[in-house]
């Protein structure tokens, strides 16, 4: 079959084409579909072993001058309590993560230019005096020159969706962004030598399996390191509020395929996936992932941070949950309690 042609390509180390990915992505026999996964397994294992990487990431703020039709932290969107975290609190969260062992933090936020770029390089400076963890963005399109201010005050990682590489889909889903534009930042933080994250949502409207062939094509062009892949998810009071949730199968089969064709990448069981599915992690971790985020935003601000419906709180106890079910290995330099590793 067309299918099996295609894993003997693999097998034999050759690069997949578009077409080769969408038959991938196509598969329904439930055979077929278990080899994808055991292949993406085996790819997994042997690029990155089986270690769980575990970072944190820290919510700051659900401000956001964008209205883009999916998100519920969306400008224009009422059903939210607005929250900015102070310089102290989010360097208290980042201390907090230290001292659990966490080597990388995502600082993540809506658009927000109450937090100017002064304000963004002391807080990632005090983050690197106190902790000298890893610090990734994920605060959305800036211009070249405060992209590079952040980079020499100490962020090395720098999270930017493309969400979908269909122009059209793109366009249709951020009413405020430019794709061009979109594709521009993520070129000038890798030439600025940031480690660059990128990803997908999965089940948009009017995206079709091509398209996120295109994606996975477009992760791997573009040397990404970091891709989050996730389904998309109704969230409520915005445009995108009835429609129907992305599917669980398609995302895994995504991430599956992502593995195979981008090979040494982080790969992260999205918060999205464990949100749709009590056991999407587990699921992400067997068929190629190999991250996991946990939610460290204090306490009273994190329901608020509600970027779709029935978001789920990644916390440490989910995620060695998950991580023991796929019978993988949390990282060494974790410091847990007996209580957290039971
Ligand atoms: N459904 C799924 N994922 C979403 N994100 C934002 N809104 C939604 C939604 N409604 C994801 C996007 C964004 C990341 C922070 O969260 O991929 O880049």
């Amino acid at each position: 079959t067309e299918f099996q042609v295609i894993i003997n390509k693999i097998e034999l180390g050759h690069e997949l084409t578009k077409e080769d990915i969408i038959i991938l992505l196509n598969a329904k026999e439930a055979l077929e579909v278990k080899t994808l996964f055991s292949i993406a397994d085996r790819f997994r294992k042997e690029i990155v072993g089986d270690v769980v990487e575990i970072r944190g990431a820290i919510e700051f703020s659900n401000y956001c001058a964008k209205s883009c039709n999916y998100c519920g932290i969306r400008k224009g969107c009422n059903s939210t309590k607005r929250y900015r975290m102070k310089e102290e609190e989010i360097i208290e969260a980042a201390v907090e993560l230290n001292r659990l062992g966490i080597r990388t933090v995502i600082l993540q936020s809506g658009e927000d230019d109450y937090y100017d770029i002064d304000t963004m390089c002391s807080i990632i400076k005090r983050i690197k005096l106190e902790t000298k963890m890893g610090i990734t963005l994920s605060i959305g399109e800036k211009s070249r020159e405060d992209y590079l201010k952040l980079r020499e005050a100490g962020a090395n990682n720098f999270l930017l969706k493309i969400e979908t590489t269909n122009r059209e889909v793109f366009k249709n889903i951020h009413p405020d962004n430019d794709y061009d534009t979109r594709i521009e930042c993520a070129k000038w933080l890798k030439e600025l030598g940031y480690v660059n994250g990128s990803g997908n949502m999965i089940g948009l409207p009017g995206q079709k399996i091509e398209d996120i062939a295109e994606d996975i094509l477009y992760f791997k062009e573009m040397g990404i390191h970091m891709i989050g892949i996730g389904p998309f998810l109704p969230a409520t009071d915005t445009p995108f509020e009835n429609l129907p949730p992305g599917s669980v199968d398609m995302t895994l089969k995504a991430i599956a395929v992502t593995r195979i064709v981008c090979k040494n990448v982080f790969l992260p069981a999205t918060t999205a996936l464990a949100s749709i599915d009590p056991d999407g992690q587990r699921k992400a971790l067997e068929v190629g992932a190999n991250t996991i985020m946990l939610i460290s935003t204090p306490e009273k601000y994190r329901a608020s941070y509600q970027l779709y419906k029935n978001k789920n709180m990644v916390d440490i106890k989910s995620a060695i949950e998950a991580i023991k079910n796929a019978n993988r290995r949390l990282p060494k330099y974790l410091k847990l309690t007996e209580k957290e590793e039971l």
